[in-house]
Order: C-alpha cells, then sequence, then structure tokens
C-alpha cells in the first residue's frame, strides 16, 4: 500500500552531504483507548558517514522513529500522519512498497535487538545471507554464496564455511547477531540502523558486537544511527547525540555538549549519578515519576510533571525545539517563553569533564 502522507515542508531535498533527513515525523497508533502519539514531530539529519546516538527512557519513541524511517511499521494500527524521510536525495514517504524493498537493505538496513527474530530458523544463516546479496545485488546465486562466507569472515565468525550451513538456533546469541550484522552489510547500505544491538547480549560480547559495528563503519563509511540506554555506548560509538522524551526530540547535540553540559533537565536527569569520567554500562539513570499517560498528556510542558525546576509557564506553553533559541533545547529555561524577554539560563550546569569510555576495546 502506497502511503498518503502529509509532507512537512515545500523546500525540497536537503543538500547532497545530508544521508538522512527526518523532517516533523509523526507516528500514531490508533488503539482501543486512542491515539497514542509514539512520534510526534520529531526532526533531525545525519550526515554522509557521520553518527547519530538516540537515548531515552523506555517507551519515548526510539524504535517507532527507526521503523518509519525503514517502512516496517504494522500499518494499521499504526500510521505514519505526517513528515518526510530524506534517504540520499528520495523522500522514502513517497514511494511504493516495492521502491521501498529496493531501497531496504541496498541503502539502509537495520541490526535489531533480537536477531533471533529476524532471523528466519527454517532457513540456513548462508541462504538468507545468500538471499539478501541476490536481492539487492546483480550476483548470481552462487557469487552470493561466497559474499556469505566473506561477510561472516568480515564479522569474525570462525570457519565460516561451516557455520554457512547451519541454522540459526545452532548458533549462540552473539554469533547470530554477528550473522544480522553481515546480513545487513553484505550490500553496503549507506545507512546503518542498530536499535539496541547489544541488549540481549552478555557483557564481554556486547563490547566484541560494538567494536565490530564501529570498525565496519569507519571502513565501509557508512553512516550509523545507533538507539541504546547505555550513556557508555554513546559515549564511545557516536559523534552527536538526539535526547528523545515522550515522542519528541528535547535536546540534541555533540556528545561532549550533550554528556558533559546537559541543558535540558531530562537529559540532566538521566546523566544524573553517573560519572563522566569511566561511563563503561552505564545506563540511564531512574528519574523520579513516569513517563505521561499517552492519553493524557500533561498542558505545557510534557516534562513538567516529573521536573524539579518548573516554573511559571511550564504549565501553559508546550516548548517545541523547532523553536527554540538556542536552537537544541526544548525548555523554557533557555528560550524566553511567551511573554518573557529572557530567559533564567544561558548554559547548563556543567559536569565533572573527563575522558568517557564503555567496556568496548578502543
Ligand atoms: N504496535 C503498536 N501498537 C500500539 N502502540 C505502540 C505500538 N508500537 C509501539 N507503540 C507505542 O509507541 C510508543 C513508543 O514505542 P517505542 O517502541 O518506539 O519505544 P522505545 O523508545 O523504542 O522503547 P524501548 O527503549 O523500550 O525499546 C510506546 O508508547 C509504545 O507503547
Ligand atoms: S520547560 Fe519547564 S518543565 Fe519543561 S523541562 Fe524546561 S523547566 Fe522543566
Ligand atoms: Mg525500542
Amino acid at each position: 500500500m502506497t502511503l498518503t502522507v502529509e509532507r512537512a515542508t515545500n523546500v525540497g531535498p536537503p543538500a547532497a552531504d545530508v544521508l538522512l533527513d527526518v523532517r516533523d515525523l509523526r507516528t500514531y497508533f490508533h488503539v482501543m483507548d486512542g491515539l497514542v502519539k509514539a512520534v510526534d514531530g520529531v526532526s533531525f539529519t545525519i550526515k554522509r558517514g557521520e553518527t547519530l546516538g538516540i537515548v531515552g527512557e523506555s517507551g519515548c519513541g526510539k524504535s517507532v522513529t527507526s521503523l518509519s524511517i525503514m517502512r516496517l511499521l504494522d500499518i494499521p494500527p499504526g500510521e505514519i500522519a505526517s513528515g518526510e524521510i530524506w534517504l540520499d536525495g528520495q523522500d522514502l514517504l513517497t514511494l511504493s512498497p516495492e521502491e521501498m524493498r529496493e531501497v531496504r537493505g541496498n541503502d539502509v538496513a537495520m541490526i535489531f535487538q533480537e536477531p533471533m527474530t529476524s532471523l528466519n530458523p527454517v532457513f540456513t544463516v548462508g541462504d538468507q545471507i545468500t538471499e539478501a546479496v541476490v536481492q539487492h545485488t546483480r550476483m548470481s546465486k552462487k557469487e552470493a554464496w561466497n559474499k556469505a562466507i566473506e561477510s561472516l569472515r568480515l564479522v569474525g565468525i570462525s570457519n565460516p564455511e561451516r557455520r554457512v550451513k547451519q541454522y540459526p538456533h545452532e548458533l549462540s546469541g552473539g554469533m547470530r547477531q554477528r550473522v544480522m550484522i553481515a546480513m545487513a552489510l553484505s550490500c553496503d547500505p549507506k545507512l546503518l540502523i542498530a536499535d539496541e544491538p547489544t541488549t540481549a547480549l552478555d557483557v564481554t560480547i556486547q563490547a566484541q558486537i560494538l567494536e565490530l559495528i564501529r570498525k565496519i563503519q569507519d571502513e565501509t563509511d557508512s553512516a550509523l544511527m545507533l538507539i541504546t540506554h547505555d550513556l557508555g555506548v554513546v559515549a564511545e560509538m557516536v559523534e552527536d547525540v538526539a535526547v528523545m522524551y515522550a515522542g519528541r526530540i528535547v535536546e540534541r547535540g555533540t556528545v561532549e555538549d550533550v554528556l558533559v553540559r546537559p541543558k535540558h533537565p531530562y537529559t540532566e536527569g538521566l546523566l544524573t549519578s553517573i560519572p563522566s569520567k569511566g561511563m563503561r554500562g552505564s545506563r540511564l539513570n531512574v528519574i523520579k515519576g513516569t513517563v505521561p499517560n499517552p492519553f493524557n498528556m500533561p498542558k505545557g510542558c510534557n516534562f513538567a510533571p516529573r521536573c524539579p525546576y518548573r516554573f511559571e509557564p511550564c504549565g501553559a506553553y508546550d516548548p517545541r525545539i523547532e523553536d527554540a533559541h538556542p536552537p537544541d533545547v526544548a525548555c523554557w529555561l533557555y528560550t524566553p517563553a511567551p511573554g518573557q524577554t529572557s530567559a533564567p539560563r544561558q548554559s547548563g550546569p556543567e559536569r565533572q569533564a573527563g575522558p568517557m569510555t564503555t567496556g568496548a576495546p578502543t
């Protein structure tokens, strides 16, 4: 089914160095109780070869954002109500399902949290990689089979000639994730989306898989969009970060800016009690209170019920990052609220600066 999506702008394709340009994406779910605005006006860009991390508490819309880019949502109950998703010069939301199948694998590939859900249990890993390669290249089956062996070797699987004939259940979790990476990379995508790629794995394997993603990303110069709960992983793996809350980006910037000098009270809360030096395995801090009920969003700022700094305008006006000055934080502490001539803060509270490391070998 071809999508009918309200466009966000009329400005046309982004500059040539921008690989992914997501503009005012709104993805909703129609459920029994009403409408869930899972992604509610998200915009960001990734340049060719660059890396973006997306962080935020569970349910804030990270996976729905990536599934919207891949056009892998269940529609219905899902709906991409409006937006534009420009990838390499074409708006994916205007493509037919056949054209989109071409894009997936050729231009963009995704690695999921649990590889078992995306590998087919009844085919060998060789068959699955071969099929992906044949679908997206002009290679013969024989050439694609050899390419599958080569890809498995590239992702560090020993004895790939034997492994290629095995079924997913015969492999360990770490090896299955390597197979997913091999499959994702076998067609040289321009953009790799990794949604919590290591959460299901034990710590040593996590570090190896991250190192592998980083090495391959470096070598192939593909861009990377990495979704993670682990701030150490963000610090090690990406250059830029977007922090999501309740379906929106509330702060964005370089890793240095966001993790060392967080501006938004939500980001500050996520980072509280995590020393910026040695962030190995640091998960997001649990912030007091709960994420707002999607059927009963607070008036004004979505974060107000949990925010220690809330003040008068917060309960009345909704801060949007598109209207923010400075541009990268959606909060009335920084942008003068309607009726105000100035904002209380110019910069975020400085955290202890220092090198940030993960368990991943460098
Ligand atoms: N198929 C669906 N039907 C209804 N609601 C959905 C569906 N998929 C996601 N949602 C809702 O959309 C919101 C965003 O979900 P999403 O999976 O993107 O969260 P997330 O940030 O990836 O969380 P996590 O860190 O737990 O993976 C949630 O409120 C979720 O309940
Ligand atoms: S706008 Fe107000 S409530 Fe929202 S995060 Fe900023 S200070 Fe807190
Ligand atoms: Mg998710």
